[in-house]
């Protein structure tokens, strides 16, 4: 792939790791973490494969159809596909929100790397869609993902349902008043 299509699919870069759209070379590193099932612990258990191979297949072959979508997250030194992380349009008891998403591989856990690119998509979303909230949905023992959260300055809301009657904590961080804004 040619430099300036590369720089065409990133979404964002942070000293580590590259966020960018799908390319079919991403798709069984993608569909591996999707079947991981500690990966997928606390987020519904592990997909179906062909389906993830299809929902994966289809991103890269039309790479700019959604505004808001989960995308491979690349390691800069292996070029390697180490997550799949976002933003998604999601309604929440009746409210439509953007919800902040971040799925690291098993292997790269503990490296900091998630909180790197959720820090980045926060900025991202404030700045480049100019969103005013952003949200996620944490089961309630998932630690590690509310430390993140925590970490990118998100604060907890209240517990939600979801439809079918899953409980979820919704952690929700806003843009900070600029200096003196506040005053
Ligand atoms: C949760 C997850 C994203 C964390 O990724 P990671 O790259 O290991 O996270 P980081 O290295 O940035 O860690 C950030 C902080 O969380 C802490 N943390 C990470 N995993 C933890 C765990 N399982 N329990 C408690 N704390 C944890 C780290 O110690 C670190 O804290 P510190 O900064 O105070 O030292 C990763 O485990 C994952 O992908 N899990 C499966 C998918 C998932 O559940 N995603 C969240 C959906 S809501």
């Amino acid at each position: 792939m040619s430099a300036k299509s590369e720089r065409l699919l990133t979404i964002l870069e942070t000293p580590r790791l590259r966020l960018r759209r799908t390319r079919l070379a991403d798709v069984p590193a993608l569909v591996a973490l999707w079947l991981d099932p500690e990966v997928t612990r606390h987020m519904g258990g592990p997909r179906e494969e062909s389906m993830l191979t299809k929902v994966f297949e289809e991103a890269a072959e039309n790479p700019f159809a959604e505004p808001y979508d989960l995308w491979p997250v690349e390691e800069k030194t292996t070029g390697e596909v180490i997550g799949d992380c976002g933003l998604l349009s999601k309604e929440i008891e009746g409210v439509n929100e953007i919800e902040l998403v971040y799925v690291i591989a098993r292997s790269r856990w503990g490296r900091g790397y998630a909180s790197e690119i959720a820090e980045a998509l926060v900025h991202h979303a404030f700045e480049a869609h100019g969103l005013r909230r952003l949200v996620s949905l944490i089961e309630p023992e998932n630690a590690g993902s509310e430390r993140v959260a925590r970490k990118v300055g998100m604060r907890l809301e209240r517990a939600v349902l979801r439809p079918g009657g899953a409980r979820r904590l919704l952690y929700a961080v806003e843009p900070r008043l600029k200096d003196g804004a506040d005053t």
